[in-house]
Parts: structure tokens; sequence; C-alpha cells
């Protein structure tokens, strides 16, 4: 894929497009599935047959309306014969009026009960197309961390719109077609047998071509489909990454880019979807070739019976009436094949999210009692996250008395979030156990376990719902009073008051409206609002400055009152209170005991604790907020120079941080030691000129930092353990390349996504200029082919553009609503609540 460089895409066009996806199909994530066994109707309909539940006497009703519709139609079919021999044969009209009464009077009949039993069909499809929807949903709900690691957001998004709505196609209109069709295909050849079976030995000898015709098209389609479906993924995917990303984005000016990666995948899209269509087109000629051929040869045939007289003129009419009628319903089936083959590519994306198993289930039996006291155990529990090496613990033996207020503290990548993600059970340990109340939390219910235990998330994670409606979020049916109660708890109550609209104020998604202490205080109020004997909160102070994380923990020991309390933070301001400190290192626990206790000794805590006391860094680790985006122009903090020169940078330590806090009593940083596995973290910088320099490179670089490449960020200097788990794709993270096909003397072209670019190339770090891409016509804009069997199934929403998106934002009063993300990526159109003030849209920063 190397060759592909999407960077000739933003200089050459759609010319550029084109060269850049040669190879597809061979290309993307479908490729490794094109030989995999196709799903034939009968499996779809084993596989999806129980989301007819509750409809299957609708269905039946609907079946049988629509035979005795087509038993009126074929019914009509043999007055042809009545009509024209009263007419020719016995030369009197008499016998041609009450026919062509009878004719009407059924042909209405037929046309009603036709429409009633289509009616039912299509509510019961419609049906179940919201169950399986609901279904997979809820099935995504239960899933664990290493499938959203395997499968990024907007990919998802993707398979419950646009490979909802292709079995909606198949469910609503395919199913309903190939019942009709194969009832009448039935009824006309049966009665074209008694007509004159010798003429229908024609008809139904050509059959078959049709079926094998379509076979053989279908063939070709499956493939155009599993990619065509890959790709909408993908550009779902692309859009959703580089939207949620976007102050990145635009303050790298890195949109090129961006588009450019969404031109690639949607260059493949187009390229799968057009290839579909016109094989699906092929079909059409190929089945009129093949009728035209057997009324040829019913022609001469029923001519000669004539000539010998077995057969009346009235009789060739009627019999050409039914070949008429009995030929779109086969060619309907054939149509159908290419139909379900294109729907089955995305019944497979569907059963893949329904196959995947939740990494944790209840036991049999498991015990769903609430766990009263709060006590927590570990013995010696082990994790390696799937696919990788490392443990993310390894061997950790813990006991937590209730009511006790630990602190586990840790250099990134240590393991901590790993620890609370194992108390929640949303990974189960792999040797070991962790107990509740002395009983192992694989003998609970899961419900109970998460009923207990309540966790402030690392990240706030808010709901772009009212402030009010996001402190609920944790008990939907607490009073205004409480909602407030737990607001003031969590020092929130201030800055609540001063938003526009107070608790009726929209935070926007992920709270993009509010600074990044405010999300933070919004989710401690919500998990005040919680009453469980266990709290575990990540890294509370994550991302925010000194006296922002005071304000932050104080509520926090409030709000620990007589529960049991398990704070993860490299933050060491809560260890004075705290009534045990763990510090864990790469899986383990290297010290354990009182805050006074472990300073008495030497060793890591020691060494931690006096680190930052001198600077204080609030490096946050993983997660960043918008306050780290505002520019900051202080130089970096020695310890944190010096942890990154040790050899175990850790993330984030290159993050500016404002001036330090003067410490009250500063101590000397003791000297470097290595104990058992635990790394100094203030080692020898200054014993070390090469990484001096290089430290003053990097800090020279962080004060530019329009000088740095977006493609060279801080991973180069990532340790291998500190990387971010959750959901995320694909990431680019090579460095950008220059463009072979850029003339001499034109700047550097805008550069490839990371997936296009060969990994051992470096290039400028340095993009002057943004060329302007342009992309190749918008496939969603094309033509859709009118010859597509289902309307349903027009362009992927995915990559439908919404021109009226940027328009909302600033304009308080026409829209009704600021598009989401995952509105974008979907293609759904903006909806909104009553209580969604636009004034609050309006403030949103993004
Ligand atoms: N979803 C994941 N998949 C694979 N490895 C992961 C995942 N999450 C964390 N890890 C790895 O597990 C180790 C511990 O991570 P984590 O518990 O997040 O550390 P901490 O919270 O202390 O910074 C790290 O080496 C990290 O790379
Ligand atoms: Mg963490």
């Amino acid at each position: 894929m190397g060759a592909h460089s999407t960077a000739g895409t933003a200089h050459d066009g759609v010319g550029g497009a084109d060269a850049a996806v040669d190879g597809v199909p061979g290309d993307g994530p479908a490729a490794a599935r094109e030989d995999a066994p196709a799903l034939t109707l009968r499996a779809i309909v084993r596989r999806f047959w129980r989301y007819t539940t509750g409809d299957r006497s609708k269905l039946m009703a609907a079946f049988l309306l629509m035979a005795l519709a087509t038993a009126c139609d074929t019914y009509v079919v043999t007055m042809f014969a009545r009509i024209v021999d009263g007419a020719t044969v016995a030369r009197s009209m008499d016998a041609v009026w009450p026919s062509a009464v009878e004719w009407m009077v059924l042909t209405a009949v037929g046309g009603l009960l036709s429409v009633l039993g289509g009616s039912l069909m299509v509510g019961a499809a419609e049906r179940f197309v919201f169950r399986l929807r609901h279904d997979v949903f809820a099935h995504l709900q239960r899933l664990g961390p290493s499938f959203f690691s395997a499968h990024p957001t907007g990919d998802l998004i993707s398979r419950l719109s646009t490979d909802i709505d292709g079995v909606e196609g198949l469910a609503s209109s395919g199913i309903v077609t190939t019942i009709i069709a194969v009832g009448t295909a039935i009824a006309y050849a049966s009665a074209a047998v008694l007509v004159r079976w010798q003429l229908a030995v024609i008809v139904v000898a050509l059959a078959p071509l049709m079926w094998v015709t379509s076979r053989i098209t279908g063939r070709f389609t499956r493939t155009a489909a599993r990619v065509e479906r890959a790709a909408a993924g993908e550009v779902g995917t692309s859009i959703q990454q580089s939207l949620q990303n976007l102050p990145i984005v635009q303050s790298y000016g890195t949109e090129h880019v961006e588009s450019a990666r969404l031109d690639h995948h949607g260059t493949v899209w187009w390229r799968a979807r057009a290839r579909e269509s016109r094989l699906q087109m092929i079909y059409g000629p190929i089945t009129t070739i093949i009728q035209s051929g057997a009324l040829l040869a019913v022609l001469i045939a029923g001519a000669a019976f004539i000539a010998s007289g077995e057969l009346t003129v009235g009789g060739l009419f009627g019999f050409a009436a039914y070949l008429g009628y009995l030929y779109p319903p086969l060619s309907q089936l054939g149509s159908l094949h290419l139909t379900v083959t294109s729907a089955s590519a995305s019944c497979e994306r569907l059963l893949e999210i329904l196959d995947a198993e939740p990494e944790v289930r209840d036991a049999p039996g498991a015990a769903d009692s609430p766990v009263a006291h709060g006590r927590v155990e570990l013995r010696d529990v082990r994790y390696v996250y799937p696919g990788t090496e490392s443990a993310g613990l390894d061997g950790v033996s813990l006991e937590v008395r209730p009511g006790q207020f630990v602190l586990v503290t840790g250099p990134s990548g240590a393991g901590k979030s790993t620890l609370t993600r194992m108390l929640l059970r949303f990974v189960d340990v792999q040797s070991g156990a962790i107990l509740l109340d002395g009983v192992d939390v694989r003998d609970r219910t899961i419900s109970s376990v998460r009923a207990a235990v309540t966790l402030l998330p690392q990240k706030p994670m808010l709901f772009d719902l009212t402030v009010r409606e996001n402190i609920a979020y944790a008990r939907p049916d607490a009073s205004d009073d409480e909602i407030e109660a737990a607001a003031r708890d969590a020092g929130a109550l201030d800055f609540i008051r001063e938003l526009p609209d107070g608790f009726d104020t929209v935070v926007g998604e992920d709270g993009a409206s509010l600074s990044g202490g405010q999300r933070q205080r919004l989710a401690i109020a919500r998990a005040l609002l919680r009453t469980s004997p266990i709290l575990v909160l990540d890294e509370p102070t994550t991302g925010l400055d000194a006296p922002t994380a005071r304000a932050v923990l104080d509520p926090l020991r409030r709000l620990s009152g007589g529960r049991t309390t398990i704070v993860v933070s490299h933050d060491l301001t809560p260890a004075r209170d705290a009534d045990l400190v763990v510090v864990l290192d790469e899986g383990r626990v290297v010290q354990q005991g009182r805050h006074a206790d472990l300073l008495t000794r030497r060793g890591v805590y020691a060494d931690l604790w006096a680190a930052q006391q001198g600077h204080r860094p609030d490096d946050g680790s993983d997660a960043g907020s918008d306050d780290d985006l505002e520019p900051r122009t202080s130089r970096v903090p020695a310890a944190v120079l010096a942890a990154a020169a040790s050899g175990s940078p850790r993330r984030g330590a290159l993050r500016p941080t404002p001036a330090p806090t003067p410490a009250p009593t500063p101590r000397p940083v003791p000297p470097p030691r290595r104990r058992g596995p635990v790394p100094a973290l203030v080692p020898d910088a200054v014993t070390n000129p090469l990484r001096l320099l290089a430290l003053a490179a990097a800090d020279a670089a962080l004060t530019r930092p329009t000088a740095l490449h977006p493609g060279a960020s801080n991973a180069s200097l990532r340790a291998p353990r500190d990387r971010k788990p959750g959901i995320v794709g694909s990431a680019p993270s090579a460095a950008p390349a220059p463009s072979p096909a850029a003339p001499p003397g034109r700047p550097a072209p805008a550069p490839a996504p990371a997936h296009a670019v060969p990994a051992t190339t470096s290039g400028p770090r340095y993009t002057p200029t943004a060329m302007p891409v342009p992309g190749p016509r918008d496939p969603a804009s094309g033509p859709t082919p009118a010859s597509r069997p289902h309307p349903s199934s027009g362009p992927a929403p995915a990559s439908r553009p919404h021109p009226s998106s940027g328009s909302s934002r600033h304009d308080g009063t026409s829209s009704p609503r600021r598009r989401t993300v995952a509105d974008l990526v979907s293609g759904a159109p903006a909806g909104r609540s009553a209580h969604r003030r636009p004034d609050a849209e309006t403030s949103s920063p993004r």
C-alpha cells in the first residue's frame, strides 16, 4: 500500500485520487475477508429469524393475502383466451362482456389484497430492523476494551447506520419481493403448463439461464460490496477521528491531510459502489435478451401449433400473456440474489458485532446481593491485555478495609487504570482474585459489582445534555435538591450558577463548552450522587493546574466520608490524608504503607514525593483538557526533563506546565538509585551530555510549537508501555514523507496520511503552506444508478456531506442544534430535545 500516496490526491485531483486507489479491491480491511464464504440467504434468515418474534402471525397473514392476490392475477390471465376466442372464434360479444367484468373485479380484488399484505409485511420488516439495531447496540454496550481497541467508533457508527440500512433494504423490499416473485412464478408457470405444456417447457427451460447469470454477477458483486461496506466504515472513522481531534487539526493546519485521508477512503468507496452498481446493471439487459429469445421460441412453436389446428389464436395470446407475467418475477428473483449478496456484506459486519464475546460475563448462579461494607481485596492479581506481552497488572495484592482512603500512585503506564477497570469488572483477572466483602467478584453479578463501585473515570466523559441531566445521569430519579447538593459538594455550584442557563445549560459534546476543571467537577458531582460503598477515582486531577487540582481534591475528601475510596493518581496531594499509599510500577506493587512511613524509607515513593514537592508537575498523563491548548510559555520543569532523560519518559512529560509552585520546604533530589524493577525517576540527566542536548532541543521546540510537524509528535519520545488505551483506531503515527511527485522548487507537498507513508521515510519537519486539495468528485453526490434495486440503499450516509452543518454553529436563532460528531458520521439529521438552548450552543468553543 506504500505506493498509494494520497499526497498525489492533493495535487493531481481526480487523477491523483484514482492513482491512490489502484489495486482496490485488493486493498483495505475488506481484502482479507473477500474469500470468506458468502453468507447465503438461508444463513441470513437463520441468523436473523429471531428478530421476527412477535410479528410472525402478521407475516403469515401477509403471505396468505399475497398468495390470494397472486391467485386472482393468475386467474385473470385465463380471460385472455376467453375474450380473444369469444370474439374471433365464436364471433359473439356475449361471451366477452362477462369475462371483461370478471377481469376488472378480480384485478381490483387482487390489488386490494396485495396492498393489505404488503403493508402488513412492511410493518413487520421495519420492526425487524428496529429490533436488530436495538440488539446490536445492546450487545455492543456489553463488549470490553479489546473489542473497542480494534473497532474505531466511526466504523461502529457506520455499521449501526449504513449497514442496518442495507439489511433494512433486504428485509423490507427484498424479502417481500422474493415472496411475491416466488408465488407469482409458481402460479404462472403452473397455469402455463395447464394451457399448453409443450410451450411451457420452452419457457421453463430458459429460466435456469437467468439463474446462472445472476450467480455469476453475484460473485463479482459480493467482492465489490464487501470493499464498499468496509470503505464506508473507514469513511466514518476518518470523519469521526478528524472531527474529534479538530482543535489539533486546525491548530496544526492539517485540514488538507484530513481531507486527503477522507478522499482516500471516499475514493475506495465510490469506486466499489460504482462497480457494484454496474455489475447489477449488466444483469438487466442479459435477462431481457433471454426473455426475448424465449418469446420468439414460443411464437414460432405457437404458430406451428395454430397451423396444425392444435391451438387457437386466443390460446397463443393467453400463453404469451402468461409469459409476460412470468418473466418479471423470475428476473426479480435473479436480482434478489444480487440484493442478498450486497446486503450479506452488511450482515457480515453486523454479525461481527453480534458474535463478539463480551470479555466479562455473569457466572451461572452468581450472587446478586449488594456489597454492604466495601472491603476490597486483591490477591495476586494478574492481567495481560490480549495481544500484548507486557502485563497490565502482574501479581498485585492489596487489602483495603471498609471506609479506608487509599492512594494508588506510580508512573504512567504502571497499571493504575487497569486496576480501576478490574475493580469494575470491565475485564476479569487472568489469575489471582479480586474480592468485595470477601466474595470473589467473578461470583457476583456484573451489575451488583458495578452498583457497589462508583467510578470517576480518567476522562470526565460528559454527555451532550444539560448540566442537570449530566449530574442526574448517576441517578435519574434524583430530586433537584439532591442534584444541587451534589454540585455544591463537588465545588461546582458557583460556576454552574454563572452559566447562561444555570443547571439547564447544555454542556456540548464531552462538555465542550466547559473548562477542564469544570468538566471534572461535574463528573465528581455525578459520582457523588451515586450511593455506593466504594469509590474509585482515576486521576481526578488530570490536566488541571495546581489550584484547580486542589479545588477538585477538597470535595473528594469530603465525599469519601464513610466510603471505601481508592484514588488513583500521579498527584501526591491526597497522600497525607490517605490511610494507605500504594506505589505501582510496571504492573507490580513496589511499595505500600502510610505516607509518613514511606517517606522515612528510601525508595520510589520518597523520590516521587521529593520531585513533586520541588516541582509539582501537573503532567496529566493520558487525558488532556482544553486548558492544555492554551498557550503556555513556561519552560519544562527540571524534574520532567530529568524523568524524560532517564530513558523512562512518560506521556505528557513534555507538556509545558505553569510556573512551578514554590515548595514550602524544598528538598534536595535524592541521588538516583535503582532498586528492584523500578527505574529511578530522577536519574542521570546531568551526567549524560547527549541527553541534555536532546532535552534542550525538545525544550526549545516546545516554546515554538508550530515548528513541530504534527507527524513528529511526542510519540517518538514515548516509552513503549505508555500507550493510550480505549477506543482508538489506526491513528497516524508516521512522520510526513515528501511526495516523490513534487516538482523541484515547489513547496513541500501535503504530507500523506500515515497509512500511505512508508515507515522508513523521514520527511521535512515543517510544512510551509497548506496546498488546496482538489479531491475527486464527491462520491455521494454522484448519480445513483437507476438499476439499484432498493431505493433505501442510496449513497452511504456515512459519507454524505451536510452543507448546513457549518452554518448552524454561530446561528443561535435558526439552528435548533449543533451537530455532534456522531451525527456527521452517520448522516443523521440534527435533532434536539426541547430543553436545548441555542445560546448555550453559541457559547461552545468548538
Ligand atoms: N486497551 C489496552 N490494550 C492493550 N494494552 C493496554 C491497554 N490499556 C492499557 N494497556 C497497557 O497496560 C499498561 C498499564 O496501562 P494503564 O493501566 O493505563 O496505566 P496507568 O493508568 O498507570 O497510566 C500499559 O503498558 C499500557 O500500555
Ligand atoms: Mg491511567
